[in-house]
């Protein structure tokens, strides 16, 4: 087992669109936090493009890394271990973070922790202290019987945490991701990729009351947003005089502003209320010490205001920075594993696990 104290972990991600590498200490402590993103390159095309995103991370990956190591001001003597993100995510995207991490795990000898994506979303939440002040992170970790909602472009999902690795699947969603339902809307309406930040923007100059749109009745924590979406589109199509037939991509020249603003603000609301329906149902079953939220969509002002006013117990969240994709995250539940006495991987045969599931 690794030393606790002063323990350095190396985190390396690169699922999607974010390269990222970040040095994290002893699980709390934020020494560096690097991102490129190459969503510039994805807004032309809606959404991302495996291909585009999967060149990017090889041009700068190697930068990426090695400024993690200079703003955390540290070197490779120093640094303990390597986690990376093996699954889930786009292949071509995780093949370039694994090959690097796999690289310099036997380069450095150095060992390599592989990292499930999602689980470590969670782990975001444990980061407290940070020499860097345009950092807000929480001021304690949280508890056990920890309730997680991780909620990004990919997942939807509650998870009840035992203790660090002791968890159960309370629920997932059966086929878009909450994340996706925000990217899906916003194009309809002609809003910018990624939708979560422009539909939550154009939301707030329309009334969220508006209109009526259904909510999916799943299984007790199960989700489905893909019949919502599909609401959301014949709403649309009524809206401007038009049946099921008009295409969507016309849609955005005809809706005016108002229309668009109250679409916005009614599926925000609808969305949202359906996931913190499902927070608190499992908050009243377990009653867990602590409920934390972690993804991209983790950084919606709706979702921290609707669960705030209806979870009895206070949240505090992470920086908006380590909600969506990061290393840092990868980082934390690396030095988690190292020090719990997770196994390491074979950096000669660690292979990627694109629908790696919790
Ligand atoms: O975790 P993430 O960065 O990547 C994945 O693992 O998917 O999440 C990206 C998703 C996108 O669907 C984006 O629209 C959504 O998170 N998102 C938001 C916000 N910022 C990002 N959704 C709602 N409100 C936001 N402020
Ligand atoms: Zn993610």
């Amino acid at each position: 087992m690794l030393p606790y104290e002063g323990m350095k972990v190396l985190g390396i991600e690169t699922s999607c669109d974010e390269t990222a590498a970040a040095v994290v200490e002893d699980g709390y402590v934020l020494l560096s936090n690097t991102v490129a993103s190459s969503m510039d390159l994805h807004v032309a095309y809606g959404g991302v493009v495996p291909e585009i995103a999967a060149r990017s991370h090889l041009e700068v990956i190697n930068q990426v890394i090695q400024q993690a190591l200079e703003d955390a001001n540290t070197n490779w003597k120093d640094i303990n271990a390597i986690a990376v993100t093996y699954g889930p995510g786009l292949g071509g995207s995780l093949l370039i973070g694994v090959i690097n991490a796999r690289t310099l795990a036997i380069a450095f000898n150095k060992p390599l922790y592989a990292i499930n994506h999602v689980e470590a979303h969670a782990y975001a939440n444990f980061l407290t202290t940070t020499p860097f002040a345009s950092y807000q992170l929480r001021t304690v970790q949280p508890e056990f019987p920890m309730l997680a909602l991780l909620v990004s472009g990919k997942h939807s999902e509650h998870i009840l945490f035992r203790s660090h690795f002791d968890y159960s699947l309370l629920g997932q969603t059966q086929d878009d991701a909450i994340g996706e339902a925000f990217d899906k809307v916003a194009k309809m309406l002609g809003l910018p990729y990624p939708g979560g930040p422009s539909v939550g923007k154009k939301a707030l100059d329309g009334d969220p009351n508006r209109y009526d749109l259904p909510k999916a009745h799943m299984g007790k924590y199960d989700f489905s947003f893909s019949g919502l979406k599909t609401a959301v589109l014949r709403l649309a199509q009524a809206e401007i005089g038009e049946d099921f037939t008009f295409p969507s991509k016309d849609l955005p020249s005809r809706l005016s502003e108002r229309q668009k603003a109250d679409i916005a603000a009614s599926f925000q609301r609808i969305a949202i209320e359906t996931l913190v329906d499902k927070t608190v149902a499992a908050y009243e079953e377990f009653a867990p010490k602590s409920v934390i939220i972690g993804g991209g969509v983790a950084a919606s002002p709706e979702l921290r205001h609707q669960l705030a006013a209806r979870l009895p117990c206070s949240i505090e969240y992470p920086d908006l920075k380590l909600c969506t994709d990061n290393g840092a995250m990868v980082a934390t539940l690396g030095c988690f594993m190292a020090t719990h006495n997770r196994p390491t991987t074979d950096p000669y045969t660690l292979d990627i696990q694109p629908s790696l599931i919790m």
